[in-house]
């Protein structure tokens, strides 16, 4: 594996890799402190790339997409530790640039999706998503990659970073990877090592409470008292502060009608506080 820290680097690496020609490229984009969702992702790119082809990870700590500066500067950083599982997953260029790097001082372009970056987490963290594509399109543009992998937690950045690649043409196949979940269900995720005893023991109820809403609706419940009940139980929960609970179809993200208990495909997503750390999770309901 090469590592590299600069553009001049990158495209080095890159040019070196081509040589034979034909290849896939497969981008996994990260903002380090990795764990198994990552993992996950980077050998699902390298399935994608297959033997001849080339799998790049980026490791960037995108300053644009925070709206917190408390929750950027308490963003775990392990850069060596970050390395060695690149290496484990069989990436063969890690990029780990440094803000000065990735951005001028006096930069004044932006990349903004402006509707389904309006609800569900958009709608609580203003300029987040626009900080996400502002830093992908650049790494698309700097990468060129045919493929790019991103997490179905995140399911909102994966819409729109669908939408950004459909209307912005590039010419890209983006890649949609499975949750991974502790045995307790509790989605994989950075914010977790924030989690007091009492928070992590009982964060796995953010996954009980949306596997309990997608059977009651999957049973004729409406969206909107399946969203209601999903809030109860996890309000129920000690130093606990729902940020929203909300059906949505899964393309547009627009909401499913209260009243509606049958429309699918659906998607039931969550934020919720555990004191200061912001949990996200979600499920897909689909025709079985
Ligand atoms: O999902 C993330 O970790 C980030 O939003 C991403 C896509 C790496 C952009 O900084």
């Amino acid at each position: 594996m090469r590592r590299v820290t600069t553009k001049r680097e990158l495209r080095a690496a890159l040019s070196m890799s081509a040589q034979g020609g034909g290849k896939r490229r497969v981008l996994v984009p990260t903002m380090g402190a990795l764990h198994a969702g990552h993992a996950a992702l980077l050998r699902q790119a390298r399935e994608i790339a297959g033997e001849d082809g080339v799998v790049v990870a980026s490791v960037f700590l995108n300053p644009t997409q925070f709206d917190r500066a408390g929750d950027l500067a308490s963003y775990p950083r392990t850069p060596d530790e970050d390395t060695a599982i690149c290496e484990a997953c069989g990436v063969d260029i890690l990029f780990m640039p440094d803000a000065q790097e990735m951005y001028r001082s006096d930069r004044s372009m932006s990349v903004e999706e402006t509707q389904l970056s309006r609800v569900l987490c958009g709608a609580k963290r203003p300029g987040h998503f626009a900080g996400v594509c502002l830093v992908v399109s650049k790494l698309f543009n700097m990468v060129q990659p045919s493929d790019a992998v991103f997490g179905k937690k995140d399911f909102q950045q994966l819409a729109i970073l669908r939408r950004m690649v459909r209307d912005l043409d590039f010419p890209i196949h983006l890649h949609g990877a499975p949750i991974v979940r502790e045995k307790d269900g509790l989605a994989v995720s950075s914010r977790n090592v924030r989690l007091s005893a009492q928070q992590r023991a009982n964060a796995p109820q953010l996954y009980a409470a949306l596997v309990r809403g997608r059977e009651a609706y999957m049973g004729g419940t409406p969206a909107g008292r399946v969203c209601e009940e999903v809030r109860r139980d996890l309000e129920s929960l000690p130093e606990v502060r729902v940020d929203y609970v909300q059906m949505v179809h899964p393309d547009n993200l627009l909401d499913i009608e209260p009243q509606s208990s049958g429309e699918l495909p659906a998607l039931l997503a969550a934020a919720v506080f555990f004191g200061e750390v912001r949990l996200i999770d979600n499920v897909e309901i689909i025709q079985n």
